[in-house]
């Protein structure tokens, strides 16, 4: 199966760390595995990739052109673009409500860019009701479309501490039983706090690809997880 490793490296980086990013990356060449780099918008225009794929942090919920300060889908694909984040944690943190990342889904599924939605819970023992209903609301404006969503509890990102096997895998199973309830058929991978470590652990749950934060900034170490993958 195509496994996906996802680097966000969030609002870390500039030009000299990218061009090294570019070597690291450019010499993986694995037909099994699907690479997606998603750096700060601004460091799109220079993300050269051979055999990696380009995403973003986030799009624009709408289209509309008195929007400041937002990018919209087709600003995205002039450069390449083919995925984007949406609703990650941190966005979420300042504000983004599920309306809004309902509208985000429907603005990158509309125009052909894949959206790798992220969902998961505040606190370690939250339900898991909490992600499906996050799921459902994502898709609640979209009925047809390739989708990715990436299962984040908020409380193993950046912490250093992980759900087990079992709790991942029911976390993906259940985001793709309400998935497939709207009709759509997902991808689910994992992010918290995955590392070059635990990266032998986190292969072993259901996930269909990971999402890297931190590490993605360590180059050895995401190099050594790229190895890994092959
Ligand atoms: P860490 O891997 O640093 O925990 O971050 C995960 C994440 O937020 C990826 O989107």
């Amino acid at each position: 199966m195509h496994k996906m490793v996802v680097a966000n490296y969030k609002m870390n980086g500039d030009r000299k760390f990218y061009s090294r990013v570019l070597k690291v990356v450019n010499k993986y060449n694995k037909k099994d595995t699907k690479i997606i780099l998603c750096p700060p918008f601004v460091y799109i225009p220079f993300m050269k990739l051979k055999s990696a794929n380009l995403g973003a942090q986030d799009i624009s919920s709408t289209v509309n052109n008195k929007s400041t300060g937002q990018i919209g889908p087709s600003m995205l694909k002039e450069f390449g673009v083919k995925y984007t984040l949406v609703g990650h944690s941190e966005r979420r943190a300042e504000g983004e409500t599920d309306e809004t990342v309902a509208m985000k889904v429907k603005t990158a599924v509309s125009h052909d860019l894949v959206p790798i939605i992220c969902v998961g819970e505040e606190k370690k023992g939250d339900k898991i009701d909490i992600v499906s209903t996050q799921v459902e609301k994502a898709l609640s404006l979209v009925d047809k479309g390739e989708i990715i969503f990436a299962y984040e509890p908020v409380w193993a990102i950046g912490s250093g501490i992980q759900p087990t096997t079992k709790q991942i895998n029911k976390a993906i199973s259940t985001i793709k039983k309400v998935a497939s309830k709207s009709g759509h058929e997902v991808k689910v991978l994992y992010g918290g706090s995955v590392n070059g470590n635990n990266f032998s652990e986190i292969v072993k749950t259901d996930a269909d690809g990971y999402l890297l934060g931190g590490v993605s900034n360590r180059l050895d170490e995401f190099a050594s997880i790229l190895k890994e993958m092959q």
